[in-house]
Order: structure tokens, then sequence, then C-alpha cells
């Protein structure tokens, strides 16, 4: 099982502390034992942050208006992303993903947004609410620790090794934010969301908790709704939807998360556990789509 591998370089924050050194095994236990180690920093709500105005992108952002119809909604998700408590060095790490990776800058708050009406809509406004939306934020940090090239990749198939060092990104992310943060849900978010019911990237002993997967969904969700340099276009949001149901028929996504996804979707109302995935399906797909799924590691090579 792919669930550890060895830094082929230092493990460097954007203000140059290291955070782990080449040839270090970034393990489950080593996860847990940095986040023991982890400094009690103190945090802000993002609405004091420069982040702050990084939040109405997604909430005004058309492709997802079925979200946000029901009235109130997008001001209840607002509040949640607002309340989103982080340390000045994680600020700091999501401002340099603005200026260095916009892309997954723009993907990591529309992944937030998303997941915070998913997470409303199923469990109403919860103390940890702000917390997990901060995971969200951090879901994708990893990203930060790949080679730029990757990043400048078309999204056709990849060399081998390359494939590995994205599939590292989950990882590599948990060991930095277990670092900064110690115990915290972000953690496991940002460990776990390509775990994929187990056909993804890195293996677990045991399913993540279901915010992870909703949060993981979520992901998926604003990745396929966002314009990609290998598609022509980004999917529409029943589109998108139509692609996660076929996921969660397959048992590459969560089920129970989908179905919230749907559920959100639609408005919100009733019990998620009452949705029916329907046929057909009818959602806007790209007519050109060069992707190729990630081929992880099958087991460790350390
Ligand atoms: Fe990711
Ligand atoms: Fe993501």
């Amino acid at each position: 099982m792919f669930d550890r591998l060895t830094l082929v370089e230092d493990l460097v924050d954007c203000r140059g502390h290291v955070l782990g050194r080449k040839h270090l095994v970034i393990s489950p236990e080593a996860i847990a034992e940095v986040g023991q180690r982890a400094p009690a920093l103190s945090r802000r709500p993002l609405a004091e942050t420069p982040l702050v105005a990084d939040v109405a992108a997604p909430l005004g952002a058309p492709v997802y208006a079925p979200l946000f119809e029901r009235p109130g909604a997008r001001a209840e998700v607002e509040a949640v992303l607002r309340a989103a408590p982080l340390p000045d060095v994680l600020v700091e790490e999501l401002e340099a993903l603005r200026r260095e990776l916009p892309v997954v800058h723009q993907h990591a708050f529309a992944t937030a947004a998303v997941a915070v009406r998913m997470l409303l809509t199923a469990v109403g406004r919860t103390r940890t609410l702000p917390s997990l939306a901060a995971g969200a934020l951090l879901h994708d940090l990893g990203m930060r620790h790949l080679p730029r090239r990757l990043h400048a990749r078309g999204g056709g198939p990849l060399a081998t090794r390359d494939g590995y060092r994205i599939a590292a990104h989950p990882l590599l992310g948990a060991f930095h934010l277990a670092a900064v943060l110690g115990s915290h849900p972000a953690v496991a978010i940002a460990r776990c969301h390509h775990w994929r019911c187990g056909q993804g990237y890195p293996g677990l002993r045991a399913p993540p908790p279901r915010a992870v997967e909703v949060i993981a969904v979520a992901s998926a969700f604003a990745a396929l709704t966002h314009p990609r340099p290998y598609r022509s276009s980004a999917y529409d949001a029943r589109g998108a939807a139509d692609v996660l149901i076929s996921e969660a028929t397959a048992r590459h996504a969560d089920r129970g998360a989908v179905k919230l996804l749907v559920h959100a979707l639609r408005g919100g109302e009733g019990d998620p556990r009452e949705v029916r995935f329907g046929v057909p399906r009818d959602g806007h797909a790209p007519d050109q789509n060069r992707y190729a799924p990630l081929t992880a590691p099958a087991r460790n090579a350390l």
C-alpha cells in the first residue's frame, strides 16, 4: 500500500523554514509525531486577513448559482468562510499560492465555498464548521511543494516519475499542516482528499470521516467546473454532478457525499439521504477532454 514517501528535497515553507529534511520519510506516524511538536500559534478569522477579498469570487460565480438560490444560503456560507481561523503563517501560504499558483488558489476558495454549502445543508452551523472551512482552503497546500513544471502540464499522460511526484501532494500537505496546526481536521483533509474510496492515493487503513469525504467531493466538483488547459470548456454544475454520480456508482467517490452535493444543487430542502440519482444525465460536458487520471504508486518505494 502506498502510504508513505521519502522526501527528494527539503520541504520548505513560504518563509524559508525547513519543515522536513531531504530523505525524511513522510509516513502516517511522522505526520502524527510532527503534530505533537507543533507550536501553539494564535489564529485570526479570515475576515481579519487580506484573504477576505478572495471570498466573493466563488460566491458570485454563475456556475455555482444553483447552490446559492435559496434565500440566505450565500450569506450563511460567507459568514462561515469569514470565520475560518488561520495562523499568520498559513495566511502567508495562501497569499503565496495566490501569487504563484492562482489556479490552485482559486480552486481552494471554490472548494471551501462548495464544501461549506454542503456541510451547512447536512448538519447546519456547527462549532467545527469554520475549522473545516480552513481545512478546505488548505487541502491542496501540498501542491506548493511540487516542481513548478508539473503545474504547467497539459493534462495528458504523465511520466511515471511525475505521476508519483503529484501523488505525493496529499502527504506533503498533511505533514506541512500537522507541523503548523498540530491536531486539526485540516491534516486529515489534506491527507485523504484523493482517497476515492480506496481507488486513489495515498492508501488508508480506514475510511476518512464523512466531513473529509464531503470536502473531497467539493474539491472534485470545483476542479470540474473550472477551465483547464486540457479541456475545451469547463463542465457546468449539472455536468460535473453527472461525472461525480458516475464515480459514486463505480465506487470511486463517496456516495453519501455525492448525494449531499446533488441535494445542495437542488436547493437543500428535505433529507439528503432521500436523493435518488436521476437518469438521463444532461449536463454540459466539454467536447474535448484530454484529462488522463493519475496512476498512483501501487506500493511504497522508499
Ligand atoms: Fe489535491
Ligand atoms: Fe483539490
